[in-house]
């Protein structure tokens, strides 16, 4: 099991080192600051993911992040393709930059998901169409988009038939046995209920990832009961 926080933009210098005062991590925490803050949680010794990555190398890109940036400083993990970067940002180039980052070692959180009223298989079979030649390094997060920071979440049985028919899907279709994980208003008072789903590998929560409380929390139930 993996408990992922995306802190998105959120948290001020004073309040990120309140929040690495308090945090209880464990091994399976993976934490996915602002990158500002990405050096603080490394120092700390925790494992540290970057919210996203440019398609390109290395160059002349005003305010972009390489994979071979991130990896240099100790950066375990690359979010790709989350919802709010496909839509606000019009994220288009995303082979590219999960191929940029298999290829300078961080392993892929690839974000898939249907927003409200479209059909779920067809989309979800369009988002994993990019992962034809990828064979190694990546993990699936299925985050319905109506389900993000709106207190929305799928019943069990819902995300149990979908988790499933996305690590069915990979592994004919890729021949890659993936870990799957779940993302939509996850919080300290759900995830118990949550955590009942066999199928599922893990967490990806932001809204009560940035609070250390509701985070130890979090951890106490998925690691510790
Ligand atoms: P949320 O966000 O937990 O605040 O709904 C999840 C995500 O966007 O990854």
């Amino acid at each position: 099991m993996k408990l992922i926080g995306n802190f998105k933009m959120n948290l001020t210098y004073p309040e990120v080192c309140k929040y690495l005062q308090t945090i209880q991590a464990s091994e399976n925490m993976i934490f996915c600051p602002t990158n500002l803050y990405l050096p603080f949680f490394l120092e700390k010794g925790l494992t540290v993911g970057i919210q996203d990555v440019s398609e390109y190398s290395m160059g002349s890109y005003t305010g972009q992040t390489s994979a071979s940036q991130a990896s240099s400083l100790g950066v375990k993990y690359a979010i790709i393709g989350h919802s709010e970067r496909r839509k606000k940002y019009k994220d288009e180039n995303l082979k590219e930059k999960i191929n940029q980052a298999i290829y300078n070692n961080l392993k892929v959180i690839y974000c898939i998901g249907e927003e409200e009223g479209q059909n779920k298989q067809e989309i979800l079979i369009h988002q994993l169409s990019l992962l034809e030649g990828v064979i190694h390094s990546i993990s699936i997060v299925y985050e319905p988009v109506w389900a993000i920071d709106t207190g929305k979440v799928p019943t069990n049985q819902e995300i149990e038939e979908t988790v499933l028919f996305i690590k069915e899907y990979c592994q004919k279709k890729f021949h890659l046995s993936l870990e799957v994980y779940y993302g939509g208003s996850v919080d300290e008072e759900n995830i118990k209920k949550l955590k009942t789903i066999s199928s599922l590998d893990g967490f990806l929560v932001g809204k009560a990832s940035y609070d250390s409380e509701k985070f130890n929390q979090m951890s106490n139930i998925l690691f510790l009961q």
